[in-house]
């Protein structure tokens, strides 16, 4: 009686599972006809091939093994591909050339005038403020929303407007160099020179986005466990190589490193329903540091505003007429409609998120590839040299170069050049989205609605046009390359991504990069170095623990 009883609850279930299973998968499988492209059979069943590569924290060299298996066009999950081929970052990223906005109906649309919309992977990485999410200019899908922000904006980010930060960038910078020689050379002490990098970074931008450094530099610590913050933040989202250290509780790497494969799971976690309501009522636990820091900070500024004097500081700074706070609220006088307060939150929020790592993981890639071929650290350092002699360079006894000066020293230019190749600091596809009429990519007609995306990882290593030692840090192939070959090959470089969506911060990470990497080789000699990569960190990190000696 009992048996019978099992057999008629249990009975069909698990049948009807597997049935369900297998239809899934098939699906998935068959989905708008990628089965004809190359790649893991795993991956063309389940996006979680694709999170647990990214949990083995390496996925740009499983993406570049597979092209080499596989050929320009790599299916990555059920619904994306990846492309090697540098022609389909004109198509995939491109400044329009007759593309057109997207139309949601399929009849509209055709596969050569449509734009490519960032997916579902960027939201995940958006912060909350009283429980509703901030999109920002990096994380937003909505491309209207976007076109109108960046207008409000872009004019603070210009080579132009940015040169205008240098006397504080270099204020700054002096305070670093100064730093390191009391903490570190004068001490014979071991720097933890990515970190410290990481500090420089955060301060560089609070410089620049409120004329207040955080302190980070000042004090030796990471204020208000920011730097804490924000690796966990990104390392959730997964789009940038990063480090996370190896004591974090394996569970914590576990569940927070791979949403961005993933964007449905940051509902049920990070962004729940729950999470939303607590973050509405200011519940502590779920607010985002640097969003408490940003409110502060604007906070102060309506304050200094209205007293009409200048804040008192802990730290020296610059006046407020420049910093790109005051851009944002100048912006807002003229539309406070859509530039309205949260959105000026957002925008100084994203500084930090899209700017400090990724700035910081830059500069120690610098350092990183110089250390491992001393040839070239001692021919940058020849160069300097010169340039000091010859009054290319002049001889600040600080040790700064100047943004104008360093523009005048073509091998760290090759260097920097270089290591921006090898090692660009994000380390996944930028996805876009296909509109619904399709698009063809390199010949290819790709269906609406799939993921496309090309990693910097992959076409920075195209022999054809960088040559045939595409793995060799060679910093003089930027010097012996023709003119017409030098075009093609920065035309390729896609560290900064590409087009409309393409990195607002990047004349500031010049500013920073080109300026501290010849001002930093002036003052210090790096005489020992080790260099680790965290058994679970994600691989752009390059930590790298430094003796410096002092070389004026
Ligand atoms: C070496 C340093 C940097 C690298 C390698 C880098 C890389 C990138 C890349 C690849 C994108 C495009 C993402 C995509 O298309 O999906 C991007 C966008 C962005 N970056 Fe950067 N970035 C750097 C520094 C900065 C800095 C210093 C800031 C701000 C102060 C910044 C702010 C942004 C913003 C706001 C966006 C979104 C732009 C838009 O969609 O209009 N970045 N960055």
């Amino acid at each position: 009686m009992i048996d019978s009883l099992v057999d008629v609850v249990v009975g069909p279930w698990p049948s009807l599972f597997l049935l369900l299973s297998i239809s899934y998968l098939a699906r998935n499988y068959f989905n708008r006809g990628l089965q004809k492209y190359p790649g893991p059979f795993l991956a063309s069943l389940t996006d979680w091939w694709r999170f647990f590569d990214v949990l083995g924290r390496r996925p740009e060299i499983t993406h570049n093994r597979l092209h080499k298996q596989h050929g320009d066009i790599v299916r990555l999950g059920p619904n994306s591909l990846s492309f090697a081929d540098p022609q389909a970052l004109k198509t995939i990223y491109g400044l329009n050339k007759g593309f057109t906005k997207v139309s949601t109906s399929p009849a509209h649309s055709s596969c050569s005038n449509a734009k490519l919309y960032k997916s579902e992977f960027y939201p995940v990485i958006q912060a909350l403020s009283k429980g509703e999410r901030l999109p920002s200019l990096f994380s937003t899908t909505d491309e209207q929303y976007h076109a109108e922000l960046r207008k409000c904006v872009s004019g603070a980010f210009s080579m132009t407007a940015v040169i205008q930060y240098e006397p504080a960038v270099d204020s700054l910078m002096e305070k670093f160099l100064d730093q390191t020689e009391a903490l570190f050379v004068s001490k014979n002490a071991i720097c933890d020179f990515a970190k410290w990098l990481q500090f420089l970074a955060f301060d560089v931008i609070g410089e620049i986005t409120y004329g207040k450094r955080h302190g980070f530099v000042d004090q030796e610590e990471d204020i208000d466990g920011m730097i804490g913050y924000l690796g966990r933040l990104i390392n959730y989202v997964a789009p940038v190589c990063f480090r996370i250290t190896p004591s974090s509780p394996w569970l914590i790497q576990f569940i927070s490193s791979q949403i961005g494969q993933i964007p449905m799971l940051d509902s049920i976690l990070l962004k729940n329903p729950l999470i939303l309501f607590l973050d509405r009522y200011d519940i502590k636990a779920f607010t985002f540091p640097v969003v408490a820091f940003a409110k502060a900070r604007i906070a102060e500024r309506f304050v200094d505003l209205a007293s009409q004097k200048q804040p008192s500081d802990p730290f020296p700074t610059t006046t407020h007429q420049g910093d790109l706070l005051s851009t944002f609220l100048k912006a807002q006088e003229s539309r406070p409609q859509f530039f309205h307060h949260g959105r000026v939150l957002t925008m100084a929020v994203t500084m930090a998120v899209a700017g400090f790592e990724t700035t910081a993981i830059s500069l120690a890639a610098v350092f990183y590839y110089l250390l491992k071929n001393p040839h070239c650290y001692e021919k940058l350092v020849a160069e300097l040299d010169d340039a000091v002699t010859s009054g290319v360079v002049e001889n600040r006894p600080s040790g700064l170069v100047s943004w104008a000066e360093s523009q005048r020293l073509p091998y760290s230019d090759a260097c920097i050049m270089e290591a921006f190749r090898l090692h660009p600091a994000i380390g996944l596809p930028l996805e876009r989205v296909v509109p619904p009429g399709g698009a063809e990519i390199c010949g290819e007609l790709i269906p609406g609605g799939t993921i496309v995306g090309c990693s910097a990882w992959i076409v920075h290593r195209r022999p054809e046009i960088f040559g045939e030692d595409v793995d060799s840090f060679r910093p003089e192939r930027w010097i012996e390359a023709g003119t017409e070959s030098r075009r093609v090959m920065e035309g390729t470089m896609f560290q900064f991504g590409m087009g409309a969506r393409a990195c607002i911060g990047k004349h500031i990470s010049l500013l920073e990069v080109y300026k501290n990497v010849p001002s930093f080789l002036r003052r210090f000699e790096v005489c020992g170095f080790s260099v680790s990569f965290p058994s679970f960190g994600l691989v752009v990190v390059v930590v790298v623990t430094t003796r410096l000696r002092s070389r004026c």
